[in-house]
């Protein structure tokens, strides 16, 4: 086999490029990365935006807890080992579907800047774009949607993240939502006109 530069298989150059891909689906793919506290309103937008973008023809992917954690990761837990290797799994699936031109949309409490930047390493500066999904620590326990906080505040749920695990809010966020303080659909029309423009290949 002949030398390769930086690690890549040679099977990367025989496949159809993601130009190729991106050209059949008349779109430009990126990476919307959405992090914040659990019940922060990330699922429910990634919902809405996927909603939004499909009515414009456009191929994209939900990434979030409920389907990759039921599955290609259901042997993780949250200790920082396993919150780790959660978010490495789903950066490399999220440069398959990207180097299959397809839109991803992601959200995961993704907790520290650290973890953060392990995904953006992995799935290249270019096409990720950092979004804080920014609701308070208490606001998040008084929505408490999946019962998760009563649990976690009587001590029944260890390293749950604003309790006893860490949140770092992102330093430098593309984007910022503040779910306080619009509705959900306030909040999905602004990610949705923000990336619009990056998706849109007539721009
Ligand atoms: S991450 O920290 O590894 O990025 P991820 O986004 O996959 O977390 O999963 C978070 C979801 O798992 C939360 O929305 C919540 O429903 C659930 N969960 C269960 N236990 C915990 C915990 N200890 N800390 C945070 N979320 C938890």
């Amino acid at each position: 086999m002949s030398e390769t530069p930086n690690n890549i298989h040679p099977i990367f150059s025989q496949l159809l490029q993601r130009s190729d891909k991106q050209n059949l689906l008349k779109q430009n793919a990126v990476c919307i990365w959405m992090t914040g506290l659990s019940g922060s309103g990330k699922s429910t937008i990634a919902q809405g935006l996927e909603k939004r973008l499909y009515a414009d023809g456009f191929l994209t992917a939900v990434l979030d807890g409920d389907n990759i954690r039921t599955g290609i990761n259901n042997n993780l837990g949250f200790s920082e080992a396993d919150r780790n290797e959660n978010i490495r799994r789903i950066a490399e699936v999220n440069k398959l579907f990207l180097s299959n031109g397809i839109i991803t949309i992601n959200s995961f409490v993704s907790p520290t800047i650290d973890i953060r930047t392990m995904a953006k390493n992995i799935i290249g500066e270019q096409d990720f774009y950092e979004v804080y999904i920014n609701a308070s620590f208490e606001e998040c326990a008084k929505r408490d949607v999946k019962g998760l906080y009563k649990k976690a505040l009587n001590g029944e749920i260890k390293n749950f993240t604003g309790l006893d695990a860490p949140f770092e809010a992102p330093e430098n966020p593309t984007l910022e939502i503040q779910t306080t303080a619009q509705s959900i659909d306030e909040s999905i029309e602004a990610i949705y006109n923000f990336f619009i423009q990056k998706i849109n290949t007539n721009n």
